[in-house]
């Protein structure tokens, strides 16, 4: 299926994996998208496990659809019923979780971000303990740290608008520009997204701007990761505390709330203090004014979109809003990754 080989490999964050393996992954992605039921029997018979520790609706729904149109099945898991061991609870260790699943599915899928973990990096930490007992492949479906299929269906989406017409170039990204904003948001969101984003943006050459308010740093090892990238692209890589200077020039805007790095104290999530802190930064909104700053540039968005604080409505559903088109290539992405990772030949 592609000369590059990530059978029986982890997608934790795209960091972690070569251009070329992202290439391929998109490249396949893109082959899936135009022939959407042509590859019913890569995963023919095969189940991939979901395990939700939050909500979500384009992972889930995306995952479910990703494995039925490659010939498989994905199951939905919780922990409330799956018994295991905790920090506060007896109960099975992940060890003898992830070594019995092995046994029954082609791979799994975990998502655990915000509420449920009680420090940044506990996330992490679990989504690679399953890594290291699972003999299958574990997919990130976004945790504390990352959303690598998120990353990849963005970078998709912004080729196919940024590209050219009835083209797919992934070089079309190089000497972009992306600015990643902080908005204001009721909705106290993790890091995942965003980090995801600024690593795999500057990976495909795109010069970045990371704008937000004093107290609302990054992961530094994701700084570092992302100036790294930039440098090795000789693209530029910014930070500033103004709510206006990224916009010049940018190419791609993407405006999303994060939390800051207060929001965990003493094994505790301050859902409410986050929330009451950001909603009084109201001027930072992504809206047309500040968008006819930029180069034309088209807005980005995961999803679910707090509309009204992290972006307008006139923005958010505007003529250069990409959001449901990056929606719709986590589906395609997934499949590639699922059919490069988890799936029979042919
Ligand atoms: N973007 C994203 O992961 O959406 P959900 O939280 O709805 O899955």
């Amino acid at each position: 299926m592609s000369a590059v080989d990530l059978k029986g490999r982890d997608l934790i964050v795209t960091q972690e994996w070569t251009l070329d393996e992202l290439q391929a992954v998109l490249d396949l992605a893109v082959r899936m998208k135009k022939d959407r039921y042509g590859f019913t029997r890569v995963l023919k018979d095969r189940t991939f496990f979901m395990f939700f520790y939050n909500p979500s609706v384009r992972t889930r729904q995306s995952f479910e659809c990703a494995a039925t149109e490659l010939g498989g099945h994905a199951q939905f898991l919780e922990p409330k019923s799956m018994r295991l061991k905790t920090a506060k609870t007896a109960g099975e260790t992940i060890e003898d979780a992830a070594r019995v699943m092995s046994r029954y599915a082609c791979g799994l899928g975990i998502r655990i971000l915000e509420d449920k973990v009680g420090a940044y990096g506990e996330g992490d930490a679990l989504v690679r303990e399953y890594a290291k007992w699972a003999a299958i492949p574990v997919v990130s479906m976004a945790h504390d740290k990352y959303h690598p299929c998120q990353g990849l269906a963005d970078v998709m989406g912004w080729i196919e608008w940024l590209g050219p017409e009835g083209g797919f170039d992934p070089g079309g990204l190089k000497g972009k520009k992306l600015l990643m904003t902080w908005g204001h948001g009721a909705l106290a969101r993790s890091w995942s997204s965003v980090q995801e984003a600024i690593l795999i943006g500057s990976r495909f050459g795109m010069d970045v701007t990371l704008a937000h308010p004093e107290g609302y740093d990054l992961d530094p090892d994701v700084i570092r990761w992302t100036r790294e990238n930039c440098e090795a692209n000789g693209a530029a890589f910014e930070i500033t505390n103004d709510v206006r200077a990224g916009y010049e020039g940018a190419h791609v805007v993407y405006s999303r709330h994060w939390m800051s790095p207060d929001a965990y104290k003493d094994g505790e999530f301050l859902k409410q203090a986050e929330i009451e802190r950001a909603l009084k930064l109201t001027d930072w909104i992504c809206d047309s004014g500040k968008m006819a700053l930029t180069d034309n540039a088209i807005f980005t968005h995961p999803m679910p979109i707090d509309r009204g604080h992290e972006v307008t409505d006139e923005v958010a559903s505007g003529e250069r809003s990409c959001i449901y088109d990056v929606a719709e290539n986590r589906l395609h992405v997934q499949k590639a990754v699922m059919a490069l990772t988890m799936g029979a030949e042919g």
